[in-house]
């Protein structure tokens, strides 16, 4: 009989947005006149149309591709040149962080690409994580054999967590003990933290102090607005021996369905072999991606080219004004009620304390019942946001306002 991948059965009941799936599933089941109300402000998924920028290039792509003479099959493995451009000029050169285009790879999206960069990372690293944690870095380390089992508290063995709490305003301490790897998510989902040059810098210096790499999810740099937060982790000097960045344009440009995200591998960046030698990660990322990717349709790479057009930019922009102007009203309505409240400055997730006497699970059962409205339970995301719970403010301005009134009436 075919042998399975058993890591996959150390797995917990599901990952956090499935489980969240079922529970509202049951809901609409049983409840179904108020799941007619039902609004969703669970998984961070973007709800306001594709920016008209993006439409466009779109639609040209696809007359390209209905003519002989401007017909394309398969594209580069890494993405488009104009794409990979685009990208380090816009996002990188402009910061004055030198970049090459051939350093970034276009992919499918953020998620797919920090599971997928396990490929080409071997086995036995002392791998750091935060709590509370966005659950793909954990699950991923899980299925390719990295930790040994969980315990009661959903922590698995061989993971070294780094508690993120008020204390620390969400940001990790560095470590006493040596870790080769650690996922840092800024600003953080979920916690909407964003992290400050100096608190970068220190990782920075741990990870080359180390010879630890830094992997640094970076998917919601557009919603920095203090001009103090950096945008990338390459903004701090010597960034590039230490650390890959994942960025996405699913949360910026609307892309969650479209499907367009890139990761930034430095070629001065290097891991180690089994016998101690030094060897650069940039080749075997390409290589992996030769292998088991075709990239991004044709398409979808000039939709995401026109998002750095002046049209897109301004599109872009009224696009995170609004999601942030969400997160203010969600933000400003909590405090009114008496809860503490953190994020929704930089990042568009607000993170706030339960009241007093209900935990995590127990007031996202309370506002889907009795406000029939979807959060997500700070302890989904590691045993730390127990007590916490987070709403995404991509979401509507109706519907965002309406939470807010019913979240009132529930007189908290
Ligand atoms: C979230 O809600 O945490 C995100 O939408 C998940 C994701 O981007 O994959």
């Amino acid at each position: 009989m075919a042998r399975i991948n058993d890591n996959y059965l150390k797995l917990k009941a599901g990952y956090l947005f499935p489980e969240i799936g079922r529970r509202v599933t049951a809901f609409t089941e049983s409840q179904p006149d108020a799941a007619k109300k039902l609004i969703r402000c669970g998984i961070g998924d973007v709800t306001e149309p594709l920016p008209r920028a993006v439409r466009n290039a779109m639609h040209d792509a696809i007359d390209e591709l209905g003519e002989r003479e401007t017909f394309r099959g398969y594209g580069p493995e890494q993405g488009y040149d104009f794409l990979r451009k685009a990208i380090a000029e816009n996002c990188y050169r402009h910061r004055d962080i030198a970049i090459a285009d051939d350093e970034i790879f276009v992919s499918d999206g953020s998620k797919c690409d920090t599971g997928n960069f396990l490929d080409i990372l071997g086995p036995g690293n002392r791998i750091a994580i935060t709590d509370p944690v966005y659950p793909v870095y954990v699950d991923t380390n899980v299925m390719i054999g990295n930790t040994g089992e969980a315990d009661e508290n959903g922590a698995y063995e061989g993971l070294v967590y780094l508690p993120c709490t008020a204390d620390n305003n969400f940001v990790p301490a560095i470590p006493e003990e040596d870790v080769d790897l650690i996922y840092l998510c800024y600003p953080n989902n979920p916690t909407g933290a964003a992290a400050t040059r100096e608190q970068l810098a220190a990782w920075v210096e741990y990870a080359k102090a180390h010879q630890a790499i830094i992997l640094y999810d970076a998917a919601y740099e557009a919603f920095i607005s203090d001009p103090d937060v950096p945008h990338s982790i390459y903004e701090i000097p010597g960034a590039e021996t230490c650390a890959v960045e994942f960025r996405s344009f699913s949360k910026n440009g609307g892309f969650t369905g479209v499907r367009c995200a890139f990761t930034v591998v430095p070629k001065v960046l290097m891991g180690m072999t089994a016998s101690g030698e030094s060897q650069a990660l940039h080749p075997l990322w390409n290589r992996r991606m030769c292998t088991k990717f075709n990239s991004v349709s044709y398409p979808v790479q000039r939709g995401a080219e026109a998002l750095f057009s002046g049209e897109g930019k301004a599109e872009v922009a009224e696009l995170v004004a609004h999601y942030m102007g969400n997160a203010k009203l969600l933000s400003d309505a909590c405090l009114e009620m008496g809860l503490s409240v953190f994020g929704g400055v930089n990042a568009p997730y607000i993170w706030v304390g339960c009241p007093q006497g209900i935990d995590s699970w127990g007031m996202f059962d309370k506002m889907l019942n009795e406000a029939n409205v979807v959060i997500t339970p700070g302890t989904g995301f590691g045993s730390a946001g127990e007590g916490y719970f987070r709403i995404s403010a991509f979401n509507s301005r109706a519907n965002v306002e309406e939470v807010c009134k019913r979240m009132q009436a529930l007189g908290l």
